[in-house]
């Protein structure tokens, strides 16, 4: 209101706009809805990843879903599909989640980084620290009942944390100001690679199931 009678009366009005250590402009996310989120996300240039990117990878699911999972980053399958979770990882995660009577479209599925880092490496940490907050507005914006965070890279930037993914699993965290529940678990790429884990990985789920059926 303020700015709107300055500019009617012809004062121009600065705003104070932030920068990060890369002098690339940090969006104002906070009044974004899904809609325009996405379209910061698929502009964005503010690291590297985006030059070798065939695309961004947003998210999947319901935008009133209960139950938010959160990855790393996308792989090449899907840098080009542009969707999370949809190569072998993602086929036992689809997996995972009917055994809990869940599918895709009714859960929300997001990583950490929304391009694809090159030959699968780690996120760098200024990689995740740069794209941690379009994840944190899809947290804000989807409002989720849990959260279940997959494997090292997603658990521990979720909580700041440098505990090893098999300490972490089991503990029941929140995450936020609103204290949403929290849950790790491992990573299904180890899984495919470890499968003597999935009991493990089933009792997450059951925990998971717990908290959604009591909230
Ligand atoms: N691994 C992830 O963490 N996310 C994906 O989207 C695909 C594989």
């Amino acid at each position: 209101m303020r700015e709107q009678y300055l500019e009617a009366i012809g004062i121009t009005v600065w705003s104070q706009r932030n920068f990060d250590e890369n002098k690339t402009l940090i969006p104002d996310l906070s009044q974004q809805g899904w809609d325009e989120l996405k379209i910061t996300v698929e502009d964005c240039t503010r690291c590297e990843l985006c030059h070798g990117r065939t695309q961004t990878v947003f998210g999947v699911g319901d935008h009133g879903a209960d139950l938010l999972i959160i990855g790393e980053a996308p792989g090449v399958e899907e840098d080009q599909r542009g969707e999370p979770f949809v190569g072998r990882a993602g086929q036992l995660l689809d997996a995972m989640l009917s055994s809990i009577h869940l599918s895709r479209n009714k859960v929300y599925i997001a990583n950490i980084l929304k391009c694809r880092p090159p030959n699968n490496r780690d996120p760098k940490p200024k990689e995740s620290l740069t794209c941690g907050p379009y994840l944190e507005r899809q947290i804000s914006l989807l409002q989720p009942k849990v959260i279940l965070a997959l494997g090292r890279i997603a658990a521990q930037w979720l909580l700041k944390s440098d505990s090893p993914v098999g300490r972490l699993r089991g503990g029941e965290f929140n995450y936020g100001e609103q204290q949403i529940p929290l849950l790790v678990s491992y990573h299904p790429a180890y899984l495919l690679r470890s499968p003597s884990a999935k009991s493990k990985a089933w009792e997450d789920l059951i925990l998971v199931m717990q908290i959604l059926q009591n909230s």
